[in-house]
């Protein structure tokens, strides 16, 4: 949506290659009273980091990229222009027992993903990327540098989830890595309407929250055309089960048949694999090809899109499932999908507290609403994304309420924002805030009057410092 000649460009775009020069870039830019937006690998979905209403610099990382790994302390150093691809190729590179815990997509940037949680297959194992962050480096609104000592635990408490480009710019990460196993299972099964799919949901529900934390099943919803012999159009939901575990075919198959038995999984369903080869796997690359492809930069296809996401607390009834089903049917939905990622294991055991992404114990699943077109123009966007609003309305009864929390790395506009650069009201931000970070917002606050007073550091979705 934010490739049109219509679309606010910046008044420069600067690619600084040392820490030194983004803290010069940000003095600069404090001094002549410049916005700065920063972009680390741009996916964030309302291209907040490329895009603003009020004149605007892009400070872009891409020249900040090195990867530093450790495999004797099991810890690497990250710069924040880095995407998790190439994070996962240089972990891969230096052994083939340790990993780490980031989304499924190798293009995304590890400033943003870091910034606001990042979350893959590996979570019910080891929680999400920014659980396991050690250290950081940072510019914050007086250009200073500063390592997680000198900034201090409350603002190296915020930069973990709290959402980016808020209380700092951050240059590195420190992480902790992982063990993971030398062979990993992965499966993906596809179900139809026809092969009960709304039962299986019904099921999945129920147990897959509950799985042994080694055993990850997501579910990703789509709605398929086809023709039948007769030539007439034919149209089914296909949900297809996509899984990773933690070990090998012969200590899933009988957890499958012990928990999950409906889904009918085989020993041919299931591939034994690498670590980094699943990564590969998830991306949708062959297992036998190059492992460069975690290097490209360049998102394999890019089209308009509008993401909402919700937390389930209550398994839906078949009957709210098949209300969903109706919705897929519309010919808006043509190219939309639900992705329902289960929590439990290591997420229920991390307080909300720990970090400021607040989504732990009690929540069954995450979904993320998707829909995508191709044609640009306004018409053809205003009525997919009402097509999405109004899903978005169908599923309130069903999903978390008072808030109906939202994750902060699916960044969704619609629900609320700051209104103008220099400007943010309290409790204009507390309605977004509550949904993205619960009772973790009064302390992201704090944070920021103490770190930001001046709100240099603004987007339409920054937390807001009470003196600005
Ligand atoms: P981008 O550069 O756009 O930054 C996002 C936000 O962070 C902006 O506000 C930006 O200013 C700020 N920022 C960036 N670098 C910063 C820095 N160094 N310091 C301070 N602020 C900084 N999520 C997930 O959890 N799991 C997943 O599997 C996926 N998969 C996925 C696939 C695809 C195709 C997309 C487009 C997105 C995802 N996401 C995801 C969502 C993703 O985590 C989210 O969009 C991140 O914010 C993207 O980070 P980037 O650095 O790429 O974005």
């Amino acid at each position: 949506m934010f490739n049109t000649t219509e679309t606010p460009k910046p008044l420069v775009i600067v690619t600084p290659v040392s820490e030194s020069e983004v803290q010069r870039v940000i003095l600069c830019a404090k001094k002549t009273g410049m916005h700065v937006r920063v972009r680390s690998a741009g996916h964030d979905y309302e291209g907040l980091s490329y895009v603003s209403k009020v004149p605007f610099v892009i400070v872009d990382l891409i020249n900040l990229r090195t990867i530093n790994v450790n495999v004797n302390d099991k810890s690497a150093w990250v710069e924040a222009g880095s995407t998790i691809g190439e994070l996962y190729y240089r972990i891969a590179e230096k052994s083939k027992t340790l990993g780490f815990p980031a989304g499924v997509c190798p293009t995304v940037g590890v400033g943003g993903h870091f910034s606001g949680g990042g979350y893959g297959t590996m979570m019910r194992k080891y929680g999400l990327s920014a659980d396991n962050i050690v250290d950081a480096r940072l510019v914050d609104a007086n250009g200073r540098i500063l390592d997680r000592v000198s900034m201090g635990e409350d603002l190296f408490w915020a930069i973990r989830g709290g959402g980016g480009n808020t209380f700092g710019l951050v240059l590195s990460w420190k992480i902790k890595l992982l063990d993971v196993p030398e062979k990993v299972t992965v499966f993906t099964l596809d179900k139809t309407l026809e092969q009960n799919l709304t039962k299986l949901i019904h099921k999945w529900q129920n147990v897959a929250p509950r799985f042994h934390e080694d055993l990850f099943i997501r579910i990703i919803i789509r709605r398929v055309d086809s023709r039948d012999q007769g030539g007439n159009n034919k149209q089914t939901i296909v949900a297809s089960f996509n899984s990773l575990f933690f070990g090998g075919i012969d200590r899933l198959l009988p957890i499958m048949q012990e928990n999950f038995p409906e889904l009918g999984l085989r020993r041919e369903d299931c591939i034994e694999m690498s670590w980094i080869e699943s990564i590969m796997y998830f991306a949708g690359f062959p297992i036998e090809g190059s492992f460069d492809v975690l290097l490209s930069r360049v998102q394999p296809t890019t089209r308009y899109f509008k993401a909402k996401s919700d937390y389930v607390y209550q398994p839906i009834p078949e009957g709210g499932l098949e209300g969903i089903w109706r919705f897929f049917f519309e010919d808006e939905a043509q190219s939309s999908y639900m992705i329902l990622t289960p929590y439990g294991g290591r997420m229920d055991e991390i307080l909300p507290s720990d970090i400021p992404f607040p989504h732990r114990a009690g929540n069954l699943y995450k979904i993320q609403h998707l829909v995508y077109w191709d044609k640009e123009g306004e018409e053809v966007a205003e009525r997919h994304i009402s097509w999405i609003r109004r899903l978005y309305s169908y599923m309130a009864p069903f999903v978390s309420m008072f808030p109906r929390a939202a994750y902060v790395n699916y960044r969704d506009l619609d629900i609320g924002m700051n209104n103008k650069k220099g400007y943010t009201s309290y409790m204009q931000a507390k309605v977004w805030g509550m949904k993205y970070f619960k009772n973790n917002f009064d302390r992201l606050v704090h944070v920021k009057t103490k770190v930001d007073p001046s709100n240099f550091f603004w987007n339409e979705q920054s937390i807001p410092s009470l003196t600005s």
